[in-house]
């Protein structure tokens, strides 16, 4: 079967080089830097703070210039970078376009920085902009492959693109999702490259928390909540996790590997729901789930590969919850609770 195994073979040997040659002991998961705050520390300190805590992944929203300087050097950190929403419409209606961004935010890093991954586009499937994804993942694809480059092109989508998703077997796509997402899988689908999606627990929770048991959204139960068929669910990250693989499964989408963009969980701003103390219970409960290699109960074999969000608390996001993601405080980098 063509799980992340296969496609993240060469992952699994970059943590064992970084083992072999650190006292911190490398994590699987990968976290995502973003970068809207007016308190945020320079670049060069958030690579060191990476590196002393065995973060061996990020993940960036754009080409940004400062940090991309900053990973100089760190080949053994890979990178995920993301093309700007607001840059799609130029690219996906020119091929010299793409070509010019490709040589200005990607080429230029590529002898000292491990860029693995683009993205094009950022939750914009489903939505108005959705159409522009595939024209520029195609032309960025047959531009990596012309020059024999190791770097994916996919996107980052959510769990918006679900009309259905409970229990996880029942996973559909809505009508607008079949439309820009479908074709998009197929592509991926060909190169058996992942696609990225952005999995928050924490919302269904905050909606429903009279039905949705806490235990069961931070990935705290040790029994089965959700019984669906022959799968039994103890967490509700695995079962979003499950219903996006039926909502592909139904598009004739069988083996794509898929990788979690976005995870986490706010520690302020949505009163007893958004404490330290369950922030820290379902990012730890998250980070233990990839170091135990196990998959989710549809794909048992398949380890999952994913991307905590975030580095930091960003005060120029939405007030609320929103600024509140973060796995350390901007100014002076103190954990905002023991993860790492
Ligand atoms: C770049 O990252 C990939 C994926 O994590 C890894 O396999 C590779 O060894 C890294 N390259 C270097 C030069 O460390
Ligand atoms: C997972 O691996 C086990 C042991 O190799 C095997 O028995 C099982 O059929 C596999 N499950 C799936 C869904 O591939």
């Amino acid at each position: 079967m063509n799980c992340l195994k296969k496609t993240f073979l060469f992952l699994l040997s970059c943590t064992a080089i970084l083992l072999s040659n650190s006292i911190v002991a490398a994590t699987n998961v990968g976290l995502n830097y973003g970068l809207l705050g007016d308190n945020l520390p320079p670049p060069p300190q958030v690579i060191n703070l990476y590196k002393s805590i065995g973060i061996n992944k990020v993940r960036i929203f754009d080409p940004n210039v400062e940090v991309l300087n900053a990973l100089r050097g760190h080949q053994d950190i890979s990178v995920t970078v993301g093309v700007k929403d607001q840059d799609l419409a130029a690219l996906a209606a020119s091929e010299e376009a793409v070509k010019s961004w490709f040589t200005t935010n990607i080429e230029s890093y590529l002898a000292d920085v491990n860029i693995t991954f683009i993205t094009v586009g950022n939750e914009v499937i489903p939505g108005p902009i959705g159409p522009q994804v595939l024209p520029v993942m195609t032309s960025l694809t047959n531009l990596v492959k012309s020059r024999n480059l190791p770097i994916f092109i996919s996107t980052v989508v959510s769990m918006a693109n679900l009309g259905q998703s409970y229990p996880p077997s029942a996973g559909t796509f809505t009508s607008q999702a079949r439309e820009q997402l479908t074709p998009v899988l197929k592509f991926l689908s060909q190169t058996n490259t992942p696609i990225l999606v952005n999995i928050y627990p924490y919302f269904p929770y905050a909606s429903d928390p009279v039905n949705i048991h806490l235990d069961y959204a931070i990935s705290k139960s040790e029994t089965v909540v959700v019984q669906d068929g022959s799968l039994g669910y103890s967490n509700l990250f695995d079962a979003m996790f499950d219903a996006f693989l039926w909502a592909m499964e139904k598009e004739g989408v069988k083996d794509l590997p898929m990788v979690v963009s976005e995870t986490g969980w706010p520690s302020a701003g949505n009163g007893e729901f958004t404490t330290t103390d369950i922030a820290g219970t379902y990012n730890g409960n998250f980070v233990k789930h990839i170091e135990s290699g196990k998959g989710t109960p549809k794909r048992p074999n398949c380890s999952i590969d994913g991307y905590l969000f975030a580095t930091f608390n960003e005060n120029l996001k939405p007030a609320g919850t929103e600024q509140h993601f973060g796995l350390y405080e901007p100014t002076d980098m103190k954990p905002v609770y023991k993860l790492f």
